[in-house]
């Protein structure tokens, strides 16, 4: 969603902000600004609804923003509609403060009420206007910028992560951060602020995360981050493992494809610093083993692909564990009321790290005194930092809308994180924990395996792309891969999907399928391939066509019944989708590039979701 970048350096601002800007776009966005304070204190600012593109131009047109001081800013629309005046920075009525600001507040109609009584006139539908029209007040009133701030920040409810300028002080700018994230860059060339660290790859591997309630005050070459209560802290950097060729397509059409292609090495990535002669280690769980031990009820919790991902950890761990395992949604789960308590594990699984409902749901299991472990791609990030085990992905960014090398090594960490405690507990044979392993170490080959097929999925999508509705069905594991590539289909292609328990289709749904219907038919899962057969020829007997998801084994029996077969290396049963989910990528991708949509940034979707 909104995006921030911010920098304090010696060389002009405009093209860092810019270039920062556009790597946040994948973020989701609908209008961009720039502020940039020059020495002698003049604050210029501009900004534009619509893609970034849209404001480069506008700056084309006119006397270049000139200062070294800058704060720049994607906007997702949450309170006021897209257009110029509710794009950031905002600015305060007396042209001296510019901020730009991620989250909401929550009482911004309560200040924005009282300040109008005092006489100040606001241009903007937004609550940000509310921070800078009062940091303008208070700082008129109290005549200390660093007072004001504070002044502000406690007056104010809600998530924020904010960069300031101050016309009154030209060679500084000023960062602040409560439930939303921000990182700080130590770059050679000048001081940075973040909202995610894609953005200052290009200048610095070097940062720090603010925690909640910090403040900090940068220039080109010092950095002071202060406490709630204004004591200067002194904070750990963190080098970012991930590079800056990560973050660039390299070559492909779309990002979506250079991370579909990555998986193998993603994957391996996941395993490779887990295994030790043949033997799972979760160091990052090691000293907690006992508590595994007692664990009686697991919850898994996330949104979207994620989500799907704890689908497939619930067959996953129940399997393995024998014990109940429920994949639930975040924005469900966190109202539900859940029945948690100290013998329960909440497992969150997040890509971003940042999702709110994601982190609500984490609260509420620790409020309630469960133990939480995420499993999450970016390092650093509110969810990971908030959890009491975490296990990284180690996917490396990514940035599409769409996930792909997040879902599957998301996927592949239950898998070992189920492996490891079925260990633990004594509830795997020695011989079935081998194959699982063997079989783990193999999956980045066979991945490629698949990858090998590009044209088989390009050949299929151009037969069915032009159909406006289509049918997942899958059983057990398939039908929780059923959901993601269901899912895959409609946000990138925006085609109509649904997917369902192959058994259920005949409890109503089955009235939908009529001559010539798109059912893509997941029969992956060999212990109960047979079954799905009797739901394909359900379907195909009504008209349906099918293009069916088999494995080398399970070929055969679905052949007959398909129009089209997608075969892929058949492996223990339990690692299957993780094979499984890639031709549904490729498949969805394909789809949306026949059909000319932006796949990258499919509309009304962004990368990291951090509203309710
Ligand atoms: C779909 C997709 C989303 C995310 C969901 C959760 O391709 O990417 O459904 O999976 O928004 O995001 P994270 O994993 O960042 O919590």
């Amino acid at each position: 969603m909104c995006g921030i970048i911010g920098v304090a350096g010696n060389t002009e601002a405009v093209s860092v902000l810019l270039d920062g800007l556009e790597r946040l776009e994948y973020r989701g966005y609908d209008s961009a600004g720039v502020a940039v304070v020059s020495p002698d204190g003049n604050l210029q600012v501009k900004k534009c609804k619509g893609r970034l593109s849209v404001l480069r131009e506008a700056l084309s047109r006119q006397e270049p923003l000139s200062g070294t001081i800058g704060i720049g800013h994607t906007r997702w629309a949450t309170h006021g509609e897209p257009s110029d005046v509710n794009a950031h920075p905002h600015v305060g009525q007396n042209g001296k403060i510019a901020v730009v600001h991620n989250g909401i507040i929550e009482n911004y109609l309560e200040i924005k009420q009282s300040l109008i009584r005092k006489g100040i006139s606001f241009v903007s539908d937004t609550d940000t206007e509310v921070i800078v029209q009062l940091l303008e007040y208070y700082y008129g009133k109290k005549s200390d910028l660093m007072d004001a701030v504070y002044a502000v920040l406690n007056r104010i409810k809600g998530a924020y992560a904010m960069g300031i300028l101050c016309s009154d002080f030209p060679g500084q700018m000023i960062a602040a951060k409560k439930d939303a994230p921000l990182l700080i860059g130590y770059g050679t060339d000048g001081n940075y602020i973040a909202s995610d660290v894609t953005a200052l790859l290009a200048h610095t591997k070097t940062v720090t995360y603010m925690e909640d309630d910090e403040v900090a005050v940068m220039t080109p070459d010092q950095v002071q981050i202060f406490d709630r209560d204004g004591c200067l802290l002194e904070k750990e950097k963190q080098l970012i493992a991930w590079d800056i060729s990560a973050a660039e397509k390299g070559g492909y059409a779309h990002f979506m494809l250079k991370e579909i292609m990555e998986q193998p090495e993603a994957v391996w990535k996941t395993i490779s610093p887990r295994l030790a002669n043949g033997e799972i280690v979760l160091e990052e769980l090691a000293e907690d083993a006992d508590f595994m031990r007692g664990i009686s009820r697991i919850y898994l919790v996330a949104c979207g692909s994620a989500y799907h991902v704890g689908v497939v950890g619930k067959y996953v761990l129940e399997k393995l564990l024998h014990i109940p395992a429920e994949a639930c949604l975040a924005s469900e789960f966190r109202y539900s009321e859940p029945v948690l308590g100290e013998s329960s594990l909440v497992i969150v699984i997040s890509q971003s790290g940042e999702t709110l409902d994601s982190m609500a749901a984490l609260r509420e299991a620790k409020r309630k005194g469960s133990r939480v472990l995420s499993i999450v791609n970016v390092m650093g990030s509110s969810i990971a930092r908030e959890s009491d085990y975490v296990l990284y992905t180690w996917a490396g960014p990514e940035i599409a809308v769409a996930t792909t090398k997040a879902y599957t090594t998301q996927m592949v960490l239950l898998l070992m994180l189920g492996l490891w405690m079925a260990r633990q507990l004594n509830r795997i044979q020695e011989g079935e924990y081998r194959k699982l392993v063997g079989g783990l170490e193999q999956l980045p080959e066979k991945i490629k395996k698949v990858l090998g097929n590009l044209d088989l999925y390009q050949k299929a999508a151009s037969r069915y792309f032009n159909h406006n509705s289509v049918f997942y069905i899958g059983r057990n594991l398939d039908y929780a891969l059923g959901l993601e590539g269901s899912l895959k289909l409609k946000e990138i292609s925006y085609i109509h999907s649904e997917s369902y328990a192959a058994g259920e289709l005949k409890h109503g749904t089955i009235s939908l399928i009529e001559p010539g219907t798109l059912v893509v038919a997941l029969a992956s899962y060999e212990p109960l391939a047979e079954k799905m057969l009797s739901n394909i020829v359900e379907v195909t007997s009504r008209g349906a066509e099918v293009l069916a998801v088999a494995t080398e084994k399970t070929e055969g029996l679905v052949n007959s019944q398909a129009a089209e077969v997608f075969v892929i290396p058949a492996v223990h049963p339990l690692l299957q989708p993780v094979l499984g989910v890639i031709p549904l990528q490729l498949f969805a991708y394909y789809i949306a590039l026949n059909r000319g949509c932006d796949i990258d940034k499919p509309r009304n979707l962004a990368k990291s979701v951090t509203v309710e």
